[in-house]
């Protein structure tokens, strides 16, 4: 490793870490709460204020085109290629304040501790604050990291949010280049990459309950999202006779209580609706629409698959059963993604004595692993608390995620000077 002569700055460690992913959740597109969808005005916000703490370490930092903030630090030899750090900075709705940001905001301490050390690496490394991990806005996620995979498949330009925006028009505003994401422009597909790495809290109970600050990750569960819309009639809610009623309320209902009781009964299974619709959305109105969002999870794929078409052929049972219409469309369906076995040893070498752990959670490392291996290191959070706003990382925890992270990177510098 080449010893640089640069000046000494204050160090970024574990308080600082937890200050800056605190600060962070201030920036909001929604008062009094953290709401942080992609590509919206907040997400610029955030994507500055991280620019500025990638530019003080050091880095020079852009917004390629799908909207993703890339933080660089050259290698001293091209040939070494490059290793990926980084997460998501994109939350979900009334959220904490570590999911994502904390694995970006500890990678830049990285690079401010190696400027600080004034150790250069043979290989460069790029902090990468993807721009939509958990698909908030547009019901299916990864938008960003599918595109530095490669993988953006073109129609989901076409998806819409809430009010009618598409993914196309969205990222546009925001000052991407739809037509650049379908050329591969923010691909790094071709490039010499050495990995993706990606520390993120825990999110379960996990660590803490077995008093341990880290973890390795060993595999992500494979999730299926699907939108279920059932239209009916809207009518009177004072006139209309029981008996002579399309209401679309009662079939969700009961779609609910249908994922809750199969997943009871299936080991490992989640299965969550965590948006309803209900239209017109007037007490005195029998509902002519309703939808239901569903998520459903599990480490085997194949349990997964039986799992959605058993919901999928209960969705239109009770369509039927109550004369409704009913239209099923998937949004998202990843299965189950291992860890690189190499990098992830190579990471639980560098954090000593940290338990192998699965993550139920999905992360954009699912893209990811099409590009590049992939490794996570899991942080310990307070009573596995997360999609929350009571999520809580310790700044001694954050401070070992660093270390674990230093020598991680100075121990395959030294690798790779002994093998020259
Ligand atoms: C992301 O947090 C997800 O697992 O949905
Ligand atoms: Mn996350
Ligand atoms: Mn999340």
């Amino acid at each position: 490793m080449v010893v640089l002569d640069v000046p000494r700055f204050l160090t970024v460690g574990g308080e600082e870490i937890v200050a800056r992913c605190r600060a962070l959740a201030g920036v909001s597109e929604e008062r009094g709460r953290l709401t942080r969808r992609y590509a919206t005005p907040a997400m610029t916000r955030a994507n500055a204020l991280v620019g500025s703490w990638m530019r003080e370490a050091g880095m020079t930092a852009r917004l390629d085109v799908a909207g993703n903030l890339v933080g660089r630090r050259p290698g001293t030899s091209v040939l070494a290629g490059t290793l990926l750090l980084g997460s998501h900075l994109d939350t979900v709705r009334d959220a904490g304040a570590f999911d994502g940001p904390l694995g970006v905001v500890v990678a830049i301490a990285l690079v401010d501790r190696l400027r600080q050390e004034g150790l250069a690496l043979p290989f460069a490394l790029d902090v990468l604050g993807f721009a939509d991990e958990e698909g908030l806005r547009f019901g299916t996620a990864y938008l960003g990291s599918r595109a530095v995979a490669g993988t953006f498949d073109p129609s989901l330009l076409e998806v819409v949010d809430d009010e009618g925006v598409s993914v196309r028009d969205a990222l546009r505003a925001f000052g991407g280049d739809p037509a650049g994401v379908v050329a591969g422009a923010a691909s790094r597909r071709g490039e010499r990459l050495l990995g993706y790495v990606e520390v993120h809290m825990e999110q379960g109970p996990v660590l803490e309950e077995r008093d341990a600050p880290l973890g390795v990750v060993s595999g992500i569960a494979g999730a299926t999202r699907a939108e279920v819309r059932f239209a009916g009639l809207a009518g009177h809610a004072g006139t209309v006779p029981m008996a002579m009623r399309r209401d679309c309320a009662p079939a969700v209902a009961e779609l609910v209580l249908a994922c809750e009781a199969l997943a009871r009964e299936t080991d490992g299974l989640l299965a969550t609706v965590g948006k309803l619709e209900v239209k017109p959305g007037a007490p005195n109105v029998v509902p002519g629409h309703a939808t239901a969002f569903l998520d459903v999870r599990h480490a085997d794929d194949a349990v997964r698959a039986a799992a959605v078409a058993t919901l999928h052929a209960r969705a239109m049972e009770i369509a039927a059963d109550r004369g409704l219409d009913v239209e099923w469309d998937v949004r998202l369906d990843n299965p189950a993604v291992a860890m690189d076995p190499e990098l992830t040893a190579r990471l639980a070498r560098a954090a000593p004595g940290a338990p192998s752990l699965a993550s139920g959670a999905g992360h954009d490392g699912v893209a990811i692993s099409a590009l590049c291996p992939i490794a996570m290191l899991f942080v310990r959070c307070r009573g596995g608390l997360s999609h929350h706003p009571g999520e809580s990382v310790t700044a001694e925890d954050a401070q070992e995620a660093l270390d674990v992270l230093h020598a991680l990177v100075t121990d395959w510098a030294a690798e790779m000077k002994r093998d020259v």
